[in-house]
């Protein structure tokens, strides 16, 4: 019998985003992306490769997937399976951590804690790079969950090149993420299909990428500087210019709702009376606000009169990939 394994991975928001992919089949992305690990929202999952099934059997949260719902995972599982040269099936068994169901994205954490699990349980020992790359194959920001702090998924060309790397793995500057949960449903549109659609007809594409090698090229000496406000002004703009290409794009569609109107709003007026804050959005209504630990009280009391106690999740920094005692 091969041995079980639990891998924890945590998840990720992008101060500078990733929003469309070069090659679908490998998930190499247009442009490189830079995100900030969160310790709050996190996945445990177990793998356990068993000769006595007879197809892949995947849990999450206590629910068995369906054929179809699992199929991603299906997919990494065959990857995993390549490379260790077996052809037994899996049990896989994973918990979201993420205080509200569906309120915010779990697919990072899944993706990079299901690449931590299955590699080991297949008997492969990956440097923390290359499980980068597989995560990548389930989901696109999962790349950047296998590091802890600030992480760069670096591009690339191909599946060898395209890769996190980290950039900050100890953060040690008292920033805080402030989640608002505004919509705890499912996205309508996945980030799947909205970036390939923006990728596709949106006439602004071009410049996004120009932006977003601008955007990296600054952040980069501001996080070392440390340099609070410059790193909030250039998260809010890019992801505001993410959130162009879905209103460009043809058909035209949004993530925004009038929740996340209300919240930005807010920022700007919590910041024009002295609590510095700057906001950003990924493929859902929810907002995240980039804060600096001395201003959380007056933020999260705020935003808790505004919607309520139990939609305002604090985070901060968080760690990379960790293997669980079974
Ligand atoms: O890889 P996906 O399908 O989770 O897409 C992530 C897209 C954004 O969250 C909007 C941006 C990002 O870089 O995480």
């Amino acid at each position: 019998m091969m041995p079980a394994i639990t891998a924890r991975a945590h998840t990720n928001i992008a101060l500078v985003k990733y929003w469309g992919k070069a090659d679908t089949d490998l998930i190499i992305p247009q442009t490189s992306s830079l995100s900030l690990t969160l310790d709050q929202f996190y996945t445990d999952t177990q793998v356990q490769f068993d000769p006595a099934l007879t197809a892949d059997q995947v849990t999450v949260n206590q629910t068995v997937l369906s054929p179809d719902a699992s199929r991603k995972v299906r997919h990494v599982l065959d990857l995993v399976r390549h490379q260790a040269g077996l052809t037994t099936f899996a049990r896989v068994s994973s918990q979201n951590h993420v205080p509200m169901a569906a309120g915010l994205a779990s697919s990072a954490s899944a993706f990079a804690a299901l690449a931590g699990a299955a590699s080991r349980a297949a008997g492969l020992n990956l440097s923390r790079t290359d499980l980068s790359r597989l995560a990548r194959r389930g989901s696109g920001s999962a790349t950047r969950s296998i590091f802890g702090g600030f992480v760069e998924w670096q591009a690339g060309h191909d599946d060898a090149s395209s890769k996190a790397v980290p950039f900050m793995e100890q953060v040690d500057w008292p920033i805080a993420m402030v989640a608002l949960v505004l919509d705890p449903h499912q996205k309508k549109i996945s980030s799947r299909q909205g970036m390939q659609s923006s990728v596709t007809t949106s006439p602004y594409y071009a410049a996004w990428r120009d932006v977003v090698a601008t955007d990296l090229a600054t952040i980069k000496p501001a996080i070392q500087a440390q340099d609070f406000q410059q790193v909030g002004e250039i998260l809010e703009a890019n992801a505001m210019r993410m959130h162009a290409l879905t209103l460009s794009a043809n058909p035209p569609y949004s993530y925004f709702n009038g929740d996340s109107l209300v919240a930005m709003q807010t920022v700007r007026e919590l910041r024009e009376a002295g609590s510095a804050c700057y906001y950003t959005m990924d493929a859902g209504p929810n907002v995240k606000v980039f804060c600096q630990e001395a201003d959380l009280p007056v933020i999260t009391h705020r935003f808790a009169q505004q919607f309520r106690d139990d939609r305002v999740l604090v985070a901060h920094p968080g760690p990379g990939i960790q293997w669980l005692e079974n």
